[in-house]
């Protein structure tokens, strides 16, 4: 097992390793005397929730569970005050803890009511996708979805613990997995050429426990530096102008990570003096590495994304693998650097 603390406005450990949902209830025992509820998806519940509720249980602790429906449309104010009138009625006090088991989704959902309930109570992650344990359980980024945009209501709130038990990947879809991929590679062309080669030589079948502890590790170094995302942090953006308007113009079709991996082989093709490694590995993820949709399409739809600020954008441009570096692009050239890309 491997233990990454996170020296945020709150400090915590996230521990990544196999078995680790064996010890969720001794680790909450540490947090709360009180009671637990665990939020999971229904996807997530038949396969191991009730690992989670016997951990807790044996521990001593009151639990109570609820599995809402898997996907995206869940991240919704709807789900997050039916989330708070439960624990409103179930009188949960801020003495007691919140557990997320699941992925981005439960995560982000469960984070936000943590952030807001009572003005905030404890929270444990127990990401369970490859891509929740490498980028959204850490960092306090929560939020929920409205109609006309995701992530549009959150906050900053961190957890007291996260904890990755790697041996839940086993059951992950191959597509959710290929996913998770997409946001390693970004971590490693932006800082690490040890794990670049370490993906390279490996493939998909690599080490587990040390990429994700890199991952997080280089998440956490960003994350310290600017927890309140004012600058560095937007280095995590890495490909996803691009990605963000390949997604909104296939209607969503088009999954996150193969959005962001698109998009980042295109700024590697546009900026990278190792444009060709960069997109040999993610065709050896089986990851696209160009796009359907025109520069002046994607251009229009990045310009209409919050990341805009007057007449230029933010791009985190990769000029080597482990040196990527935030400059701003005149609105008027984005297209121009984008038609690079294909
Ligand atoms: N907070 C942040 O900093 C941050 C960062 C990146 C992404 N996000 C958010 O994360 C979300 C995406 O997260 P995600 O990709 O984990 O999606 P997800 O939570 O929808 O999970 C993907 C699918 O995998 C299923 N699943 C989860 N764990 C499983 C397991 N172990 N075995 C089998 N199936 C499993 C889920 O039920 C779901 O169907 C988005 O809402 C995005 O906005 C947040
Ligand atoms: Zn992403």
């Amino acid at each position: 097992m491997n233990t990454v603390r996170v020296p945020a406005s709150r400090s915590y450990e996230v521990k990544i390793g196999s078995g680790l949902l064996q010890s969720l209830g001794a680790e909450a025992a540490r947090i709360t005397k009180g009671r637990v509820l665990v939020v999971t998806d229904e996807n997530v519940a038949p396969l191991y929730l009730a690992a989670a509720y016997r951990s807790l249980h044996e521990a001593g602790l009151g639990v109570c569970t609820i599995s809402l429906p898997a996907g995206e449309a869940t991240k919704s104010p709807e789900y997050y005050l039916k989330l708070l009138n439960l624990l409103a009625e179930k009188q949960f006090t801020r003495s007691d803890l919140l557990v997320a088991l699941g992925g981005g989704v439960i995560g982000d959902l469960t984070g936000f009511v943590a952030a807001t309930y009572l003005r905030g109570v404890p929270l444990i992650q127990v990401p369970t996708t490859l891509l929740s344990m490498v980028d959204s359980s850490v960092g306090g980024k929560t939020a929920i979805d409205l109609p006309t945009g995701k992530n549009l209501v959150g906050a900053f709130y961190q957890p007291s613990l996260v904890l990755c038990d790697i041996d839940s990947l086993n059951t992950l879809p191959e597509e959710v997995f290929s996913d998770g991929c997409a946001e390693v590679i970004k971590t490693a062309i932006l800082f690490d050429r040890e794990l670049f080669a370490h993906l390279q030589e490996r493939g998909k079948d690599f080490d587990r426990e040390y990429v994700i502890s890199a991952c997080v590790r280089h998440k956490r170094d960003v994350v310290c530096a600017d927890e309140f995302d004012r600058g560095e942090r937007q280095k995590l953006n890495l490909g996803h102008t691009i990605a963000h308007g390949i997604e909104k113009e296939s209607g969503y079709l088009i999954s996150h990570g193969r959005a962001v991996a698109a998009g980042t082989a295109m700024m590697a093709r546009a900026y990278c003096k190792e444009k060709a490694a960069v997109v040999a590995l993610l065709q050896q993820f089986n990851l696209p590495v160009t796009t359907e949709f025109s520069a002046p399409t994607l251009a229009i739809a990045a310009l209409a994304d919050k990341k805009r600020s007057g007449d230029t954008v933010t791009l985190v441009v990769p000029h080597a693998i482990g040196d990527c570096r935030l400059e701003k692009v005149p609105v008027s050239d984005l297209e121009a650097v984008i038609q690079r890309g294909y």
